[in-house]
């Protein structure tokens, strides 16, 4: 793959750059900026070096057509108040404003063009659905740079097609994302944890399924922990439960055992009588979790138990929350479980935070960015990666330019 330094000399030169500026907005506030603070330094440093920064990304998932609620132009605002200089803002993505922009741009000027989800063209399933958006992209450009890791997993046109008609390098978050999650996969220093949460476990099958074949324990949290309990022939009142996912995860803990994978589970949960901040609530054992009840967190023993089973690693790649976090009564087992990868990146284990969620749920509990050996920007990505599974984004980069 090439780099940005293999792009030759930059300057008078129209780079695009695919980032992920997909961040948590309250209407036009944006709650975590991680990822335009990640994306920064890869454009910063094409300004810098003279290019003419043409920067795009999505935000939500619009359905192909303008809606102003995931416009990206906080984003321009934020963006540029992380750069400290002005960048401005097309308000389409390959339309007139857009044109007209990207050829007034002068060298170490950057420009984001409102969201590529607007144009249906960028998320269209077929290669021939996508083309014309891809080649309208590409004509404002000379080159490519990808740095959007978040967005990897994705075949789409901005990821994927555009890199196919533009000579392009990878970008420097790319580069170190997929750095980290290499330690993760080749011979990771062990014991190697994966501590996985949030509230689906259907989302992380395939994760789980390859997880079995590397890592030493998996640690589950989160909503999707009940359909856990569930497989071990627990009753888990209301809690979030995937009932057809049971008989799987049954298979997981049988395939876990034969293996010698460790798989830990909460002991007890913090069971409330409704999804909702002031709702009444109580610490019970994970097998006696009321019908009545739905359990949000993980409980006190258990955070201390999953504390203890990371003490000893040496490497450890946490994807979720451990309960409904957002909710000040529910956000102590998420609270406990990033200190007890703080205190093991003190000692110099490799930790890895991996996903949206995940990096916002630190941040918003105080702790900071550098607390952590690294915070991916890719939900989905990151797990894919680990999944195995051939991420077009990436492949894409390695192929020869067009
Ligand atoms: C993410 O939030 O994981 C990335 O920005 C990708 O977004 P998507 O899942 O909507 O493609």
């Amino acid at each position: 793959m090439k780099t940005t330094s293999d792009l030759g000399d930059l300057r008078g030169k129209r780079v695009l750059v695919r980032s992920d500026l997909n961040v948590p907005l309250d209407g036009s506030t944006i709650t975590d900026d991680g990822r335009i603070r990640a994306s920064a330094p890869t454009i910063k440093g094409l300004a810098d070096a003279g290019a003419r920064v043409i920067v795009c990304a999505h935000l939500g998932r619009p359905k192909g057509a303008p809606e102003a609620r995931y416009s990206l132009a906080p984003v321009a605002k934020r963006l540029g108040e992380v750069l400290g200089s002005d960048v401005g803002f097309a308000d389409d993505t390959v339309g007139d404003d857009a044109k007209a922009k990207a050829a007034a741009l002068e060298d170490g000027q950057v420009l984001l063009l409102e969201n590529l989800r607007f144009n249906a063209g960028e998320t269209a399933k077929t290669d021939d659905e996508r083309a014309g958006f891809a080649a309208e992209l590409a004509s404002l450009a000379d080159v490519f740079v990808s740095d959007g890791f978040g967005v990897v997993h994705r075949k789409q046109a901005s990821v994927y097609d555009v890199a196919r008609l533009l000579p392009h390098a990878t970008g420097d978050l790319v580069s170190t994302e997929v750095d980290v999650l290499r330690r993760l996969t080749k011979d990771p220093e062990r014991p190697y944890a994966v501590v996985l949460g949030g509230a689906k476990v259907s989302d992380k099958l395939g994760v789980i399924g390859n997880l079995l074949g590397t890592a030493d324990r998996l640690l589950i949290g989160g909503g999707m922990v009940f359909t856990f309990l569930a497989a071990q022939g627990l009753e888990v009142g209301k809690s979030l439960l995937e009932a057809d996912q049971v008989d799987t995860v049954k298979g997981y803990l049988d395939r876990a055992e034969k293996e010698g994978v460790e798989i830990v589970l909460p002991v007890d949960v913090v069971a409330a009588d409704a999804f909702s901040a002031d709702a009444a609530h109580d610490v019970v054992a994970a097998d006696a979790i009321p019908a009545d009840r739905m359990g949000l967190d993980i409980g006190p023993e258990s955070s201390r138990l999953f504390a203890e089973k990371l003490a000893d690693c040496r490497t450890v790649f946490w994807n979720g929350p451990m309960g409904a976090f957002e909710m000040a009564p529910f956000a102590d087992g998420t609270k406990a479980l990033a200190q007890a990868l703080v205190d093991i990146t003190g000692k110099g284990a490799l930790t890895v935070v991996g996903g949206g969620d995940s990096a916002a749920a630190v941040r918003q509990l105080g702790f900071e960015d550098s607390d952590f050996g690294h915070i991916s920007t890719g939900g989905g990505a990151s797990l894919e990666y680990l999944e195995g599974k051939e991420l077009p984004g990436l492949t894409v980069l390695e192929e020869d330019d067009a």
